[in-house]
């Protein structure tokens, strides 16, 4: 199996290997000597393995796939609320380093364009540039699983090319958007841009954000899910910037470019990818790396739009028992329950209240749980008495209702105990 997926890569990699448009980035001098036609491509899944293609350990500077985890860390760090006081999470349809604000606010408009991204470092809580830097490195190294560290080369030239981002640091500064000196600010950003990594540290961090946070390599959660699905919600929207209506349309994948010719994608809950190739498009993003990305998108549909049907599969079976255990009937669930799964249990119970007098649903096969859906089947039972039915729970794990919830007197540990007491209410009733 593994076998089939890296030929499957190493031949989609060759395939867009011809494509050698686009250009290297040369406003920050040193970042044009790189080799053009490097290539790399890495593929991590949701549970830590890596599949990698290609120059997918050459290392490369993270450049601005580093804003969504900055703004994850502020995220993190400060609470959405004081970051939201500070920054916003519009689209701008411009480019990435547009000297702009939002006309009332004055606020960057997202977090992914230079003024959003050179605002979010100034809300890491620290001490001094130093400490900012360290905390910033030390996070990004945990979605990673290793210590990242500068191209030094990289960071100078980026720090003496500075005039656009200099601009717009001291634009920020007399609106009073930023929280600190805006030449310390500037310089820890340039130092986050010049971090180096490879695309399978791309795929890590990509595979860390689909994990809701847990970096797989490591076990280890270095992000709240909170600060995932926002982070990943602006990812979408902005990432690719003045092309980000196209990528969503397209790839359907929050994602992150940068100008060193990296792009970050992300399945949530499936995996992460990493592209490395430096020749960049017009907007700033590298060319194959979109085209690669378009590529595996549309041929293993990993569009985020591409949704099973998950209501449909949650309820797995729904059975009468024989014979004197007549009027009871058996609701097995199972997958992950959200919303509408959990919608469509209850509605097909309560439709069918008429055939049964005892209903017993069994969610000793469901996997995951949101609140949504806790709600809704905790609640099933209470609806049922209303109308003189009953309702027994098999919950052995305390998904539904937790194991030491008061809640849990017609609660079982299994279908057997659950069916008993059905047996037992029902003869009772029958008295
Ligand atoms: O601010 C800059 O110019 C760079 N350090 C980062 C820009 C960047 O990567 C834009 N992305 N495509």
């Amino acid at each position: 199996m593994t076998d089939l997926v890296q030929n499957y890569l190493d031949r989609i990699l060759s395939e867009h290997a011809e494509i050698t448009e686009g250009t290297l980035a040369d406003y920050i001098p040193e970042l044009a000597r790189v080799n053009p036609d490097g290539f790399g491509l890495a593929l991590s899944s949701s549970d830590g393995y890596v599949y990698r293609s290609g120059d997918a350990d050459v290392e490369f500077t993270l450049q601005s796939v580093s804003k969504p985890f900055t703004y994850a860390l502020a995220l993190e760090l400060i609470g959405a609320a004081a970051v939201d006081e500070r920054l916003g999470v519009e689209p701008t349809g411009e480019a990435f380093n547009e000297i702009s604000v939002d006309s009332v606010t004055k606020a960057p408009k997202n977090p992914m364009i230079n003024a959003g991204a050179i605002t979010a470092v100034s809300l890491i809580p620290a001490a001094g540039p130093d400490d900012r830097f360290a905390l910033i490195r030390e996070f990004y190294s945990a979605c990673v699983g290793r210590q990242l560290d500068i191209d030094d080369a990289v960071y100078r030239s980026e720090r003496a090319a500075g005039s656009r981002n200099r601009a717009i640091a001291y634009m920020l500064d007399s609106f009073g958007v930023l929280d600190g000196d805006p030449d310390e600010v500037l310089d820890v950003y340039y130092r986050q841009c010049s971090l180096k990594v490879t695309s399978t540290d791309l795929a890590r961090m990509g595979a860390t954000l689909a994990r809701t946070g847990i970096n797989p390599a490591t076990g280890r959660r270095v992000i709240d899910a909170a600060v995932v699905r926002r982070t990943l919600s602006v990812m979408l929207t902005c990432g690719m910037y003045d092309m980000a209506g196209d990528w969503v349309t397209a790839v359907g994948m929050p994602a992150k470019s940068g100008v060193g010719g990296g792009i970050v994608a992300v399945l949530p809950g499936q995996l992460g990818i990493g592209v490395y190739s430096p020749r960049l498009g017009p907007k700033g993003n590298s060319v194959r790396g979109v085209r690669v990305c378009r590529s595996l998108s549309a041929q293993l549909g990993l569009h985020f739009l591409n949704v099973t049907e998950e209501s449909r599969s949650t309820l797995r079976a729904v059975y009468d028992l024989p014979d004197r255990r007549a009027g009871i009937r058996v609701y097995e669930v199972h997958g992950d329950l959200l919303f509408a799964g959990a919608e469509r249990v209850v509605r097909t119970a309560t439709a069918q209240r008429e055939h049964f007098s005892a209903a017993i649903l069994d969610v000793s096969r469901a996997d995951d749980i949101n609140d949504a859906a806790r709600a809704l089947l905790a609640g099933l039972s209470a609806t049922l008495q209303t109308v003189g039915k009953r309702g027994f729970l098999v919950d052995p794990d305390g998904i539904v209702v937790a194991k030491d919830s008061p809640l849990r007197e017609a609660v079982y540990d299994s279908c057997e105990d659950a069916v008993a007491a059905a047996e037992s209410w029902l003869a009772d009733t029958a008295d």
